[in-house]
């Protein structure tokens, strides 16, 4: 038996579908910002700036922007974006003249992170539906891709990070927040939906 792709992203938007709209109901991971600043090393300050309805259902694992922080006007793309708030913090640095693009594949998170943008009025941040193995970006337009707590919940890694390189220009950054199993998983581990969502 292979492992259900189809089944396994059905689950994943579940799950995140849930995080949209009920942000502090209490997940089996870490969410919000008292995690990113206490765990993470956000700086609380520059948290505060930013809506209870853009920090609250952060779920990420790391600070992709604590490797370097994108240069006013460039064009930055957060794949598994969520609610935005790395694309929102990334957009402060990058200003009115750069771009910042949230990438996620599930509707509640990309309503959710579009109510944001009006909310911020930070019109630099466009949240676009698509996969991070099918990039909706063009070829070599993108200076900074960031990414948190995505990568793991993708079956594909190697398209993943293909795609990232197709849509960096080139010398563009690549700064990612993740998990890494170091360890090979049996063939009914990789398998089994539930590991990968729980
Ligand atoms: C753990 S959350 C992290 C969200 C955000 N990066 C953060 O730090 O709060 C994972 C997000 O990635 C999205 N996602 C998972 N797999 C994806 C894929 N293959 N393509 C696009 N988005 C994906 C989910 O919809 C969810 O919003």
């Amino acid at each position: 038996m292979a492992l259900n792709e189809g089944l396994l992203r059905e689950e994943i938007q579940k799950k995140y579908s849930e995080v949209a709209r009920d942000p502090k109901k209490g997940y089996h991971f870490n969410t919000g910002p008292d995690y990113a600043a206490d765990l993470l090393g956000y700086a609380r300050a520059d948290l505060a700036e930013l809506p209870d309805s853009v920090t609250a259902p952060f779920a990420g694992v790391g600070n992709p922007l604590s490797m370097g922080q994108p240069s006013f006007g460039e064009t930055v793309v957060d794949i598994g974006a969520g609610s935005g708030m790395d694309a929102f913090l990334a957009a402060r640095a990058v200003g009115e003249s750069g771009q910042v693009i949230a990438v996620d594949m599930t509707d509640a998170m990309l309503e959710h992170g579009r109510g944001n943008v009006a909310l911020t009025g930070m019109t630099q941040v466009e949240f676009r539906k698509g996969l991070a193995e099918a990039l909706p970006l063009d070829d070599g337009t993108v200076d900074l891709v960031i990414s948190n707590g995505v990568i793991n919940l993708c079956p594909d890694k190697a398209s993943v990070f293909a795609e990232a390189f197709r849509v960096l220009k080139p010398g563009g950054r690549l700064q990612i927040g993740d998990i890494i199993v170091n360890k090979d998983l049996s063939p009914a581990a990789r398998e089994n939906v539930e590991l990968w969502t729980a």
